[in-house]
């Protein structure tokens, strides 16, 4: 019976405990870690209790918009959802709706896995024309790393640099962190959805230990709260019932788990999400490609010659020992980093599939694929630099301020 309810607790958390006793999954914000075989979605989703984006779903959202499907739409990156359906059938009524999303700045620079909920966002923002609020979590990456309130404000401001190099447009765009904004309004929801969460409930959602500091316990309230209209009353204050959608990796579910759990409970609407899969380590699957582990990662501010070795050198290939081999038997796609990376980044379906093709079947080889990956990557990243040394202190100072948006659905 203990070891039943230990199982459940693990799985509501996102970790799946073999019956050894040895974890073999673990999803949450702090960490994702998976066995061998990568990270079993399908797995999540049922733990987690999300739905799944189907071609159904993607077909409204193209209809909806007038837009093609966006490419993390059309391969499944973003796959997973809660409530996508009511935000659908709301728009198609005529009424709006905002987007949230977020960034805990933890490092001077964003990586490749950071910018894809950010350019999902941009594309969300542009083809359903509604404001979008940001939250800069410089407290929790006070709470959770060893960083002063000065250094975490420092990166915060620095990371609003790349997210807006992103095209976010400022008419429609709220910028905050934690440490400036939070009081008023904000505040008093947080302390609303605090009285509804139990220690034990934090406890079965986050994992935390009872060595943890307490910050950590009281960190969610913050999160979720953004989710509320009503804590951005010089944005929303006609409309608090406003429905919000947020866009963003599965690692942020059980913040939204719980906020979506407390929600009708304070008289609010529960958020929407539309979740995504991890863009991978280059190492492989089994892992997300994560700020701590600078070998793991591809950053926004790495140069040619730094893409092309760490491709090079640490990118996990699918292909055989020896070229003999290779063009006998062909690259194992499941594994192939590089390959995985074209998924995310390679804009052309025709191309990819045709690379996908003459790879399987041992025509190209691993380095002819890892050179079209540094090309692909050093596109994105050099347009992302320009984009960025455009971005002025004064940019920053006019997303972050708290005005009303003037152009909000326009
Ligand atoms: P953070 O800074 O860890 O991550 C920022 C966003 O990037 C996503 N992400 C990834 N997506 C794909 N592949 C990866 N390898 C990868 N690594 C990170 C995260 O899911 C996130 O969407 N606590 C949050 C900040 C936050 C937030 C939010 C995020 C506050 N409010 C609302 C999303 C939505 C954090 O530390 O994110």
């Amino acid at each position: 019976m203990a070891a039943a309810a230990a199982a459940s607790a693990s799985a509501e958390r996102g970790v799946d405990v073999k019956k050894d006793g040895e974890e073999e999954q673990v999803v949450n914000p702090w960490e994702v870690s998976a066995g061998k075989g990568g990270i079993d979605y399908d797995k999540l989703v049922d733990q987690f209790g999300c739905q799944r984006l189907d071609a159904a779903l993607v077909d409204r959202v193209a209809r909806l918009t007038g837009r093609p499907p966006h490419r993390f739409l059309r391969r499944g990156i973003f796959f997973a959802h809660r409530d996508l359906n009511e935000i659908l059938n709301l728009y198609e009524r005529g009424e709006k709706f905002y987007l949230y999303t977020g960034r805990g700045p933890s490092s001077e620079a964003l990586h490749l896995g950071h910018l894809i909920p950010f350019m999902f966002t941009k594309y969300l923002q542009d083809a359903f024309k509604v404001p979008l609020v940001i939250q800069l979590t410089d407290d929790e990456k006070f709470l959770w790393k060893n960083l002063t309130v000065e250094e975490s404000k420092r990166l915060a401001r620095e990371n609003a640099k790349d997210i807006i190099a992103c095209g976010f447009d400022v008419e429609r765009t709220f910028i905050f962190s934690d440490f400036s904004f939070v009081g008023g309004a904000f505040y008093e929801n947080m302390v609303k959805v605090a009285r509804c969460v139990t220690y034990n409930k934090v406890v079965g959602i986050f994992g935390f230990s009872p060595e943890d500091h307490i910050g950590k316990v009281s960190f969610p309230p913050v999160q979720a709260v953004p989710s509320f209209p009503s804590s951005f009353p010089h944005l929303f204050a006609v409309n608090d019932q406003l429905r919000c959608l947020i866009p963003c990796a599965i690692d942020q579910d059980p913040y939204f788990r719980m906020t979506r759990d407390v929600a009708p409970r304070i008289g609010y609407q529960k958020p929407s999400l539309i979740e995504s899969r991890f863009f991978p380590a280059l190492q492989g699957e089994n892992t997300k490609m994560s700020a701590s582990d600078p070998n793991s990662a591809i950053y926004v501010t790495d140069t040619r010659k730094e893409i092309t070795t760490k491709v090079n050198r640490y990118a996990f290939s699918g292909g055989q020992d020896s070229v003999e081999l290779h063009r006998k038997l062909g690259a194992n796609l499941n594994v192939d980093v590089p390959i995985k990376y074209l998924n995310f980044f390679l804009e052309d379906d025709d191309v990819l599939e045709h690379i996908k093709k003459e790879y399987k079947e041992g025509r190209m080889l691993t380095g002819e694929v890892k050179q079209r990956l540094i090309e692909v990557l050093y596109e994105l990243v050099a347009r992302h630099q320009r984009a960025r040394a455009q971005v002025t202190e004064e940019m920053v100072d006019a997303f972050m301020a708290v005005r009303p948006l003037p152009n909000m659905f326009g």
